[in-house]
């Protein structure tokens, strides 16, 4: 496994791969990497000849500089994860390389970004956008992989990809859970141990929800999963939104689509956790 910091180098090894002949998928991560990621990367793997992951905490999508500063930082666990996992290129550039001069592009979202993580996370998707479309020039994948746990990210990137004219095909992958049903992530890490305990309640909630949505009101359902987060005082629900899978846009009543997603943001003391759940999807 390579591990390359400058995207000149990045630049010229691919392209001697491509050269070759080979395909090439792309995962791009934060890094602090778990199974979640791993399902990415595997699946990568699988699908093509070469497989390149990214490693970058990228400044620009955080609106908040202490969740910026507390994001957790593994670089070498990170490494042997994915040499184990078989990935054959890890990019790791500095903050100085991907942004030689600030990046000022604003972005238009069609939309997109009016709800949900949008909404409370005001420049985050515009700071996604910078660092996705500047991963893809260096890299140029046939494929990227990105994880439905981050559903309106999907959607995003399927949208800026279509905008920039871009060949790369997006492969949306599964969320992974842990085995008490919640759904991995980075900052599962920075939970005490009596938070993480009782973090599984946003799944619960998210699945008994499924199971009983057809007998009641959108706006109920929503309802009975905030109740039932914040059943336990340190648990705040930021949103709950119902929304249309493919067009992000909040539904009021079951009958207004076909693929309908419920999405959840919340609060466990200081962490802010996002899980989602597919009611159902006859759009396919
Ligand atoms: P990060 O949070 O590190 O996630 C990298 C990829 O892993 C994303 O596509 C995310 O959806 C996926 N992922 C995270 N947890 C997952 C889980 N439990 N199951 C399945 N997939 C999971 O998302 C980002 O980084 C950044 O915004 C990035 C796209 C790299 C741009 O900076």
């Amino acid at each position: 496994m390579k591990v390359i910091k400058l995207k000149s180098e990045l630049m010229l090894e691919l392209a001697d791969l491509r050269f070759k002949g080979l395909s090439i998928g792309f995962v791009p991560t934060m890094g602090a990497l778990h199974q979640g990621h791993i399902s990415l990367v595997n699946r990568c793997i699988k699908e093509n000849d070469v497989c390149v992951v990214s490693v970058f905490v990228n400044p620009t999508q955080f609106n908040n500089p202490v969740d910026l500063e507390k994001y957790p930082r593994t670089p070498e666990q990170d490494c042997e994860k994915l040499e184990s996992a078989g990935c054959s290129i890890v990019f790791m550039p500095s903050v100085e390389e991907m942004y030689p001069e600030t990046d000022n592009r604003q972005f238009d979202f069609g939309g997109l970004d009016t709800v949900m993580e949008g909404t409370f996370r005001p420049g985050h998707f515009n700071g996604v956008w910078q660092v996705v479309s500047r991963l893809f020039d260096a890299v140029d994948p046939d494929k990227a992989y990105f994880g439905e746990k981050d559903f309106q990210q999907v959607a995003i990137i399927r949208y800026m990809v279509k905008q920039e004219n871009r060949r790369v095909e997006i492969i949306p992958c599964p969320i992974v859970r842990d085995v008490d049903g919640l759904a991995l992530s980075s900052r599962n890490m920075l939970l005490t141990s009596i938070q993480r305990e009782k973090a599984p309640i946003i799944s619960r909630m998210l699945q008994l929800s499924c199971s009983m949505y057809k007998e009641t009101t959108v706006e109920n359902l929503k309802d009975s999963v905030i109740k039932g987060i914040e059943v336990d005082k340190e648990f705040k629900v930021e949103y709950m939104d119902i929304v249309d899978g493919n067009t992000l846009r909040s539904i009021s009543s079951w009958d207004e689509t076909d693929y309908a997603v419920g999405c959840v943001a919340v609060y466990c003391g200081s962490i802010r956790l996002i899980d989602n759940i597919t009611y159902f999807n006859n759009s396919k």
